[in-house]
């Protein structure tokens, strides 16, 4: 396959950028997207030109390392899979790709195709954890969680902090990752003893590193590589809603 691809380039986090074309020749359909864009960077590396660079760590979908914007999409075309998993038969010989860096304030270009995602950890620091001191480890039996709590809380806790969903809402919002990491705990016993000052605290630190509100576009849904559902931001606003009720009594 030949693919195209016009690509950004961006020395550093404050020179100008822009599209530059490249063509990739002789790739193989079953390689990965990363593989592909390995290929062009060992020609430019041959060429004596500096590489595209990128960001990917495990290349099997699960640590939320890579990521970049595909023709406008966030990770590319295949629905539910992150880019280092999207393979080259998803395209055709001789397309045209335009790849972009995720666009958000909150997550400066630092070169290329790489962010600074370091905003979605300090949302995590401001509350995602559980603190409290529970001593020994429990037998697993003496603290009960049904099947279907223990499911849902998984379906949110499977959030890879990739940061697609805000390179793809038109607020640049953080919020389905927000509410991912907050219905997680807050479906768990684990994470009842502060799950009132967790949303509270995590939801300030979002707004604090200049993520926009959600205002329902869904966007985020369709390309979370894990398909988190908005249900989650709607359970994030109830619990935001009980906190402050509560505090202001
Ligand atoms: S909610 Fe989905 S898109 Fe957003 S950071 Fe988590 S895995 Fe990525
Ligand atoms: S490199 Fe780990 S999810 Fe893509």
């Amino acid at each position: 396959m030949r693919i195209n691809l016009k690509v950004w380039r961006q020395a550093g986090p404050d020179k100008p950028g822009g599209l530059v074309p490249y063509t990739a020749h002789d790739i193989s359909a079953d390689m990965s997207f990363l593989e592909m864009l390995d290929a062009v960077n060992e020609t430019l590396i041959k060429k004596g030109e500096d590489p595209i660079a990128f960001d990917s760590d495990c290349r099997e979908g699960i640590c939320g390392t890579c990521g970049f914007m595909v023709s406008g999409v966030a990770h590319g075309p295949e629905p539910g899979t992150t880019v280092c998993q999207l393979h080259m038969r998803r395209f055709k010989d001789g397309e045209t790709l335009t790849l972009e860096p995720w666009r958000a304030k909150a997550f400066p270009v630092i070169k290329d195709l790489v962010v600074d995602r370091s905003a979605l950890d300090r949302i995590i620091q401001a509350g995602g954890y559980t603190s409290i001191n529970t001593g020994a480890a429990q037998d697993a039996n003496a603290i009960l969680v049904s099947k279907t709590q223990a499911d849902s809380a998984m379906d949110s806790a499977v959030c890879i902090a990739c940061g697609a969903c805000v390179a793809a809402c038109k607020n640049a919002s953080a919020a389905l990752f927000t509410s991912a990491k907050i219905t997680h705990l807050a479906l768990l016993p684990q994470g009842q003893v502060e799950r009132m000052a967790r949303v509270v605290r995590m939801v300030e630190r979002h707004d604090g590193e200049g993520f926009g509100s959600c205002s329902n576009e869904g966007e985020c849904e369709a390309v979370c590589p894990k398909e988190i559902p908005i249900t989650n931001i709607a359970r994030m606003n109830r619990e935001y809603f009980k906190a402050t009720l509560f505090s202001s009594r």
